[in-house]
């Protein structure tokens, strides 16, 4: 059987990555020790011992914990830079990267030194790894509309640093329409917008993340099945959605892998792409979110491969001129 094969060689792109989700056990602990933080687990296997998640608040919860070990430039250029050698080795040729500066200034940590080191990273996997990429700020949901306007005046500065903004963190409760005004700003600024919706929120905040944020692309939106007026919608308009397979079961948002909607998603027309979300923490990078679905789903074969890898190029933010190298 050829198809790993495939899947693992073809050029994509990457369009839904949280870098602080890429930090694996191992550099946590490194920065840890750097940084002299302490940390609430004895040693990596304890630390990965806790990776057993019921849902999206418990991961959350985790994950912002594994974050506070990111103080200086030099370690979120660390954490991206393996980030970008592991893409590099899963063909991705092009990655569109999420952070979340609130989760580093309510500790203390300059926006700044934030950009610094993540764009320092970028430019150095453009010209040392061949991987290009671009940056999307994330504003943290379960936090108020006041909170991300002073983020993006504080990210204004550093405009020519990031392409565009998205929406993360815990969905259900906060609906896009907390954050209207602030995405309005974003989208007269030129910045790109994105947005989570319908991973566990319902599918409605789907189609308010496309009316009332005007997002382009939806993170997750594997919840919009549920409202089929919506799918033929998104299929005639060709939104993307960023799929992440591991990410859906490791949260519970399918029970396994066999149940995944990916074929069915794909068999309606949407245009589908496979990510990873938050490699680190839902255990694996791009390729292994190919090779788990592909593996559980038997509906999927080669064309499928080439469909998702050819939308993850064609939704990505990249250049005309850029796409039509890779594709
Ligand atoms: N959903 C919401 N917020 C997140 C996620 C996610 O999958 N990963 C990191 N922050
Ligand atoms: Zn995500």
């Amino acid at each position: 059987d050829r198809l790993p094969e495939l899947l693992r060689a073809m050029p994509k792109a990457e369009l839904h990555i949280h870098i602080e989700g890429s930090l694996e056990p191992e550099l946590i602990f490194q920065l840890a020790q750097r940084n002299q933080v302490g940390l609430a687990y004895p040693d990596v296997d304890a630390l990965r011992a806790a990776y057993a998640f019921t849902d999206l608040q418990s991961f959350l919860d985790i994950y912002y914990a594994g974050a506070s070990v990111l103080l200086k430039e030099e370690d979120f250029f660390d954490m991206a830079m393996a980030y970008y050698r592991r893409a590099q080795a899963d063909h991705v040729v092009h990655a569109e990267v999420f952070f979340d500066p609130q989760t580093h200034t309510a500790r203390g940590v300059p926006f700044e030194t934030v950009i610094r080191g993540l764009t320092r990273a970028k430019e150095t996997a453009q010209r040392e790894l061949g991987v290009s990429s671009e940056l999307i700020l994330c504003f943290l949901r379960h936090l108020s509309e006041d909170e991300a306007f002073a983020t993006l005046e504080q990210a204004l500065p550093w405009r020519d640093h990031f392409i565009g903004v998205g929406l993360d963190s815990s969905e259900r409760g906060n609906p896009p329409e907390k954050f209207a005004r602030v995405f309005a700003k974003c989208r007269e600024l030129g910045l790109r917008l994105v947005a989570h919706a319908g991973e566990e929120g319902p599918a409605s905040y789907i189609r308010s993340a496309l009316d009332v944020l005007h997002a382009e692309r939806i993170d997750h939106g594997v919840r919009c099945v549920e409202d089929p007026a919506l799918v033929e919608r998104l299929a005639a308009e060709r939104v993307p959605l960023t799929v992440c397979p591991l990410s859906n079961v490791k949260l519970c948002v399918f029970p396994t892998m066999a149940q995944h909607n990916l074929a069915t998603l794909l068999e309606r027309g949407l245009c589908v792409t496979v990510n990873s979300d938050d490699p680190a923490y839902f255990g694996g990078y791009v390729n292994q979110n190919y090779l788990e679905a592909f593996a559980a789903l038997p509906q999927l074969h080669a064309g499928h491969a080439y469909t998702l890898a050819r939308n993850s190029l064609e939704a990505s933010f990249a250049s005309d001129a850029d796409k039509a190298r890779w594709i």
